[in-house]
């Protein structure tokens, strides 16, 4: 658990210590044994202060004076979808509330970092573990770890979407089933270039939909305008070869040509994991 948790009044350092600690257990688990539910704590929507609340009118409407333009329509139609405040920080309850009847996806708050076992899990089961602290006002723009901004605004609008709700699920299965660090590797960069930082042509124009690029001014206009970027077609092997780096904007993102292509590419990837999992079990 993040020290800014432990001071925050949202969570309850009893819960969120006892949520961490069986998420901590997850990785020596069998992945049928492992129970999401256990990681998951409670929003206490009394602990936000007004200026976590300022931080979150702030961002929005930052992000929102470009996206209108830059992000993807499937994940704008997602953002309507869900609802989703411009003035306060979110009940992620109320979030729920719209996804439930959309994907049946859920969002969850947890106390921090899950170990990927147990992040894979919770995917597995159509559930986002989500952040739900919110950055300081003075680190408005800078951002060492996921928040809920990141979370919420970055990740959940496309869980609205039945093609990318399904692309995840399936993602989830395979990595939580999948005990061979080749295939973890390569289900890892495959989050990177998706998930976080993932590119779409949409009408011939190049759109934002991975979270890292949605949440992040700079992040996104370098990813759209940086003549330093390498934007490469999808190509499902490809994208699995890449390393990637964390600490600096990304000279390499790979372009969809939709949704579809994502949740087929992933159908025919978890199959094959599935298989070598039967090969070597037998
Ligand atoms: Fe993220």
């Amino acid at each position: 658990m993040n020290a800014s948790l432990e001071s925050s009044k949202v969570i309850d350092s009893d819960e969120a210590r006892k949520a961490q600690a069986a998420a901590d257990k997850a990785p020596f688990q069998a992945s049928a044994d492992i129970d999401p539910s256990k990681f998951f704590i409670t929003q206490n929507m009394d602990g936000y202060t007004e200026e976590n609340h300022e931080v979150w009118r702030i961002l929005y409407s930052e992000r929102m004076k470009t996206l209108d333009q830059q992000a993807s329509t499937v994940f704008l139609e997602g953002m309507r979808a869900i609802g989703l405040p411009s003035d306060a920080v979110p009940e992620v309850a109320a979030i729920n509330a719209n996804l439930a009847q959309r994907t049946g996806w859920q969002s969850r708050p947890v106390p921090g970092y899950l170990p990927a076992k147990a992040f894979f899990a919770c995917l597995a089961s159509g559930q986002f573990p989500t952040t739900i602290t919110i950055r300081p006002r003075k680190q408005l723009h800078y951002l060492p770890e996921p928040d809920i901004f990141h979370d919420i605004f970055g990740h959940v609008p496309l869980h609205a979407d039945p093609v990318f709700a399904e692309f995840l699920r399936t993602y989830g299965q395979a990595a939580l089933h999948c005990d061979d660090p080749y295939h973890i590797e390569r289900l890892g960069r495959l989050f990177w270039f998706t998930v976080e930082f993932g590119l779409i042509k949409e009408e011939g124009r190049t759109k934002l939909y991975g979270s890292g690029l949605i949440s992040s001014l700079g992040e996104s206009e370098h990813a759209l305008r940086s003549p330093n970027v390498d934007r490469r077609p999808f190509d499902m092997d490809r994208v699995c070869e890449t390393p990637f780096e964390i600490d600096h904007y990304q000279p390499i993102l790979y372009v969809l040509e939709s949704f579809e292509q994502l949740r087929d590419s992933m159908n025919k990837y978890a199959e094959r994991v599935m298989n070598a999992r039967k090969t070597s079990a037998a």
